[in-house]
């Protein structure tokens, strides 16, 4: 079999906020956001990572994108490590790694008609930039994201949130990158346009072989467009699956809890199903538990889960998963 070509690489990535400082500015608390997560992203797939509020996703994607500086590990783009690379040379690939927000209304200048933004946007990227040229780009562009011509002449504030966000796409490809950060595209539109979002996002991504770390909370949302997934909870990835593999054979007690709560169009199957209750709250990232950091919510935690950090263990085929008692969790049917 051919060697898998990896586009980027995340390696024991940690990202610490100080959260309290002595008044001579010494940290006497950390916000541990992401603590120690490893992942790897294959040219023209997508990563999908999922997980509660607060648990680290958008910190990630600020890491890769270098809006973070991380505190520890490495995030290699081919060869470069943007963690250590120095900003001359992020200048260099700057345009080949692009983001896309939920809404993606905040950082788009009112005043600018779409035409403009899109006009700006072409403008730093690669290829001629001569008036013609770039009309023909803009329009290609609207083109690309299914969006009439007439849209160029439009605002922001008169578009619908799915155009919206057809606009901030389209504004992430004028660069033409390789790697596109989505954070949260979809979750602020309604379920019928989402699957419309999903599908573009599957589409360009088809023609232009573009590479996604696509970041959601909503694991029925990454089933659709996920090649592997990795489920993240307070900091770190818990485990790690080629994405169909999540809902026939899921296998930390958090996923399957999770999973419980993603609803199911078959009546008669949805009817007899058992809702896993997460009970209690996520714990604050500033006072993580000891051990597994997902034990004081468990309903399989032993002793060893509140003393030792299980470490990943692989069950084949990319399979990997963080749990002292995944026995325990794959014999107990309640919740199936
Ligand atoms: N600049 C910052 N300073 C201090 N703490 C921060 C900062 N940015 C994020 N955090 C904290 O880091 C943790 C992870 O936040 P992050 O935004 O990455 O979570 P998330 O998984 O994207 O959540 P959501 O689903 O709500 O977007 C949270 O506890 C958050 O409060
Ligand atoms: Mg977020």
């Amino acid at each position: 079999m051919p060697d898998k070509d990896i586009l980027l690489r995340v390696e024991n990535l940690k990202m610490y906020f100080p959260a309290t400082k002595t008044l001579g500015g010494r940290v006497t608390n950390w916000v541990k956001a992401v603590d120690d997560i490893s992942f790897e992203v294959e040219r023209g797939k997508t990563y999908g990572l999922v997980g509660e509020s607060g648990c680290g996703k958008t910190t990630t994607g600020k890491c890769i994108l270098r809006i973070n500086e991380a505190t520890s590990g490495h995030i290699y783009y081919k060869d470069m490590d943007l963690v250590t690379a120095s900003k001359s040379d992020i200048a260099k690939i700057r345009r080949k790694i692009q983001l896309i927000f939920q809404d993606p209304y905040g950082s788009l200048n009112p005043r600018q008609s779409c035409g403009d933004i899109l006009r700006e946007a072409v403008v730093l990227g690669p290829g001629r930039h001569d008036s013609k040229a770039t009309k023909e780009r803009v329009a290609e562009l609207l083109q690309t994201v299914e969006l009439l011509p007439d849209m160029a002449d439009r605002y922001p504030h008169e578009l619908s949130g799915g155009q919206r966000q057809r606009l901030g796409i389209a504004r992430a490809l004028a660069c033409d990158p390789e790697l596109i950060v989505c954070d949260e595209p979809v979750s602020a539109l309604d379920v019928s346009i989402q699957a419309q979002i999903i599908n573009l996002f599957q589409k360009i991504q088809k023609e232009l072989g573009l590479t996604y770390v696509f970041i959601a909370h909503d694991l029925a949302v990454v089933r659709h467009i996920a090649d592997t997934i990795g489920v993240m909870y307070l900091g770190h990835i818990v485990e790690t699956m080629d994405a169909e593999e999540i809902f026939t054979h899921p296998m930390h007690p958090y996923t399957k809890a999770l999973l419980s709560a993603v609803p199911i169009t078959d009546y008669d199957v949805e009817r007899s199903r058992h809702r896993i209750l997460l009970e209690g709250e996520v714990p604050s990232p500033i006072h993580a538990p000891t051990g597994c950091p997902f034990h004081p919510r468990c309903r399989y935690a032993t002793e060893a889960c509140k003393h030792e950090m299980p470490r990943m263990k692989d069950y084949g085929n990319g399979h990997m998963v963080a749990c002292h008692n995944t026995e325990a969790a794959q014999k107990d049917t309640v919740e199936q």
